[in-house]
């Protein structure tokens, strides 16, 4: 044990992230082989460009790159201005009316969802979730004393309300949900959302203490069928928006996220000034600036969803042929199937050992699936069928 760091850190030096292990197989199997030779399903990094506003932002934004302050630090918060912006696209997208002095830019979602275990988390305090969940929640809440404790979803991936309510203890401070979900591709009907949030209030009565409700919305611009992301800010209070322009923009390394409070929530301009608070204390200071900028060229103009659309469609036409049991992901770019032989680590490096390359189910709390990222092109996507065909007969020994 190395005595220069906290125990938790210590044993995080230990565990690369599943994901990005697989990521970094691909890049060493992709060097070896050839390009062509390996289907890396691994991570979720959009590779659909971004919409051409952000290349015409980039031009105009380097035209004053010699000013003065062309890159000067900006408010905790964000820029004024962009956040008046952000505030108007979002009570479009939400539907529900968003204020700028309600909403912050913060460096991604991820630093955005650490600002908000800072601001809101004592040590020995729960976050509650669902398994399977995003991979780094667990590591996120555990960096600011609190735990998190994840509860299985139902077969369909819908939220077990029953299990969820259980969970709960005067130690749960925040609960969190993702939609679209990642690594499920479910998306959560209003319906079930009101049902978390009519337990939540219930809880937080019993418990003398509101319990903080968070939806985690990368994805919402991507569901298929045309189906609309409910949005949680008109059904709870104690609620709020963390997400970023990683996916729909595809900017995930220009880092630029953000969060919306739900304007009637009681304490709201003490929270959000914590959550901008943190900004300082994590030592980000703001989001980056160029990012902040660039929104106001892009904001509204998403990449192509027509073209994950079809991939979506290509991919489970291979699963199918391949042999493959999953459910359609109604959103998001992943697809959770279940891994043959049930074993899903043993699973994985089977596949890797055919050079598809996929995430073993257990990285997001749920044995026996694995998830598959389809920011590929929709060749790769073909030409893995030869690979997962062959992974699964010799899992079931056919
Ligand atoms: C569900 C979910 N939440 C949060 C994040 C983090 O997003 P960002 O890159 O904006 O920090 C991701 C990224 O993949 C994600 O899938």
């Amino acid at each position: 044990m190395n005595q220069l760091l906290r125990p938790i850190f210590a044993e995080a030096s230990k565990q690369s992230s599943p994901i990005r292990a697989m990521f970094e197989t691909g890049l060493r199997l992709k060097k070896e082989f050839g390009e062509d030779a390996v289907c890396d399903f691994s991570i979720g990094n959009p590779d659909v460009p971004a919409p051409k506003q952000v290349k015409e932002g980039m031009m105009e934004l380097a035209k004053k790159a010699d000013q003065p302050l062309a890159f000067g630090y900006t408010p905790n918060a964000g820029s004024g201005e962009i956040r008046e912006l952000l505030a108007k696209y979002l009570s479009e997208e939400q539907g529900y009316p968003v204020e700028a002095a309600d909403v912050m830019l913060g460096v991604g979602a991820g630093a955005v969802m650490c600002n908000v275990f800072n601001s809101c988390l004592e040590a020995g305090d729960q976050v509650l979730g669902v398994a399977p969940f995003f991979a780094e929640y667990t590591g996120w809440a555990e960096s600011f004393g609190g735990t998190y404790k994840a509860i299985p979803v139902n077969s369909d991936f819908s939220f077990n309300l029953p299990a969820m309510e259980a969970a709960i203890t005067p130690k749960t401070r925040v609960v969190i949900y993702n939609s679209p979900h990642n690594p499920t591709g479910y998306v959560y009907t209003e319906a079930e959302i009101k049902g978390l949030v009519d337990i939540l209030r219930k809880k937080g009565k019993e418990y003398g203490r509101p319990i903080l409700l968070v939806a985690d919305e990368p994805y919402r611009f991507l569901t298929y069928g045309g189906e609309k992301v409910p949005s949680v800010l008109p059904l709870y209070e104690y609620s709020c928006v963390v997400s970023s322009f990683a996916k729909n923009i595809s900017l995930p390394g220009e880092r630029i996220g953000y969060l919306a409070a739900c304007k009637d929530m009681p304490g709201k301009i003490d929270f959000v000034a914590a959550i901008i608070a943190a900004n300082r204390r994590l030592g980000v200071t703001s989001a980056p600036i160029i990012g902040q900028e660039l929104l106001k060229y892009c904001l509204g103009h998403n990449t192509d969803a027509e073209t994950y659309a079809k991939r979506r469609t290509v991919m489970a036409d291979v699963l199918t042929r391949a042999g493959y049991k999953f459910n359609m992901p109604a959103g998001a770019f992943y697809f959770f199937p279940i891994a043959p032989g049930g074993d899903d680590l043993a699973f994985v490096k089977i596949l890797a050992e055919q050079r598809v390359l996929a995430v073993q189910g257990t990285a997001f709390g749920m044995p026996g699936y694995f998830r598959l990222s389809f920011c590929v092109s929709e060749e790769i996507i073909k030409r893995s069928f030869e690979g997962l065909k062959k992974a699964r007969e010799i899992v079931e020994g056919k």
